[in-house]
């Protein structure tokens, strides 16, 4: 049987991620994975949940099953976290899963269950994992214009244009903040014509948000989620915990469904317990709960939205330093963009050529489409890109 198995072809993000550890070279640069690192290098664990860690492991008196939902804590806390205190509870189903790939996953599942002909609307570009998960449930994709190469920001012509093609019961994915992989993001005027036309055509928006509080803040980073949450009758949100709270490992995602009705809710409710039963059984708890822990109380609370608010800064920062020394080097303007986007990522406009040469002569990894994990730089290293960028010709 085993031996029928066709070899997959690697995820790229994390074929880059072996690519870069075997490279002896010191001094080489990863700007591949969306992973957060300080400028010693280190992805640290942050200060609330080290402290929100302790106390669990003075208090937890039991490691027993959760339900099928995880901790309805969790769910209500990160819920409030996201959509904000004007949030539907009574129309709103959520159940933990793990990751925000998990929270992914089971959205397309639900979808799939509930529509088995619904096509979901991908932007161009996204994060591979999107079509990758969609074409392995045998989901039709199609895609919408999001990213203008000339100018480093968002086509939003022609993203209305494509998504006014949506039918009624299709799902649309949208990142709620911070684009992966492009780093342009929506206005809030542009997010409330993207919910009018949904609200418009009937296709069920399905947002990502795996980055909240690393683009311009925690609430504004919820807002476009947020707007479309309250113009449409039903929404799907995959929440993921990996970034802003730097629990990359302890797979800690939450899959929010708003049902159009109180009615609907019990069997959406019901349907995603029994897609997390038959995928995995219980979600993981341990990130939830320092989670749970963390928004709960006032002192970790304060403390990690300071850590996070340092955390933003220091990649707006590093944003501008980079346009700054290309502006310096080039005598123009033309990556200016790199200031104007948000998040950890932003896609330079290299060639595939340009990006292997930039990995072959300065030992500088960023994913082939030139996206680049501003993360992954330091005040020291950023000459170091600016001057590979301008030798690579980019
Ligand atoms: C990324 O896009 O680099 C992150 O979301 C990590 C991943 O799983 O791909």
């Amino acid at each position: 049987m085993l031996t029928d198995l066709k070899p997959q072809a690697p995820d790229k993000i994390l074929a880059l991620m072996s690519a870069y550890k075997a490279d002896p070279r010191e001094g080489k640069i990863d700007l591949g994975v969306g992973v957060y690192k300080d400028a010693t290098g280190l992805t640290p664990v942050m200060r609330a949940v080290k402290a929100a860690e302790r106390r669990l492991v003075e208090t937890q008196d039991t490691k027993t099953y959760t339900g099928l939902a995880g901790d309805p804590a969790f769910a209500e806390a990160l819920s409030a976290l996201i959509l904000g205190p004007g949030a539907p509870r009574d129309r709103l189903a959520a159940v933990a899963t793990p990751g925000g790939t998990g929270a992914i996953r089971q959205g397309l599942e639900l979808i799939r269950m509930a529509a088995p002909e619904a096509r979901v609307w991908l932007s161009d570009p996204t994060w591979p994992n999107h079509p990758a998960i969609a074409a392995y449930l045998g989901i039709e994709t199609k895609t919408y214009r999001y990213f203008d190469s000339e100018t480093g920001g968002v086509d939003f012509d022609g993203l209305m244009a494509d998504l006014a093609q949506a039918a009624p019961g299709d799902a649309v994915v949208l990142h709620g903040c911070c684009h992966n992989p492009t780093g342009a993001n929506l206005t809030p005027d542009q997010w409330r014509d993207v919910a009018d036309l949904l609200a418009r055509t009937g296709a069920v928006p399905f947002i990502d948000i795996a980055y909240q509080g690393f683009g311009d803040g925690l609430e504004a980073d919820a807002q476009g989620t947020r707007i479309v949450a309250e113009a449409v009758p039903e929404a799907l949100v995959a929440a993921s915990c990996s970034k802003n709270f730097g629990i990359y490992r302890e797979r800690t995602g939450l899959l929010m469904a708003l049902a159009p009705s109180a009615e609907a809710l019990g069997v959406t409710q019901g349907a995603m317990a029994t897609l997390n039963r038959v995928n995995f059984s219980f979600p993981p708890d341990h990130g939830a709960r320092v989670v749970t822990e963390i928004l709960a109380d006032d002192g970790l609370r304060t403390d990690w939205e300071a850590e996070l608010e340092e955390v933003r800064l220091g990649m707006l920062a590093l944003r501008e330093q980079l346009a700054h020394a290309l502006r310096d080097r080039l005598g123009s303007d033309r990556f200016g963009f790199l200031a104007a986007h948000r998040g950890m990522f932003s896609r330079l406009g290299a060639t595939p050529e340009q990006v292997e040469a930039m990995r072959r002569d300065h030992g500088i990894y960023m994913v082939g489409d030139s996206r680049m994990n501003i993360a992954g730089l330091n005040r020291a290293t950023v000459p170091v890109l600016a001057d590979a960028i301008v030798a690579a010709g980019v």
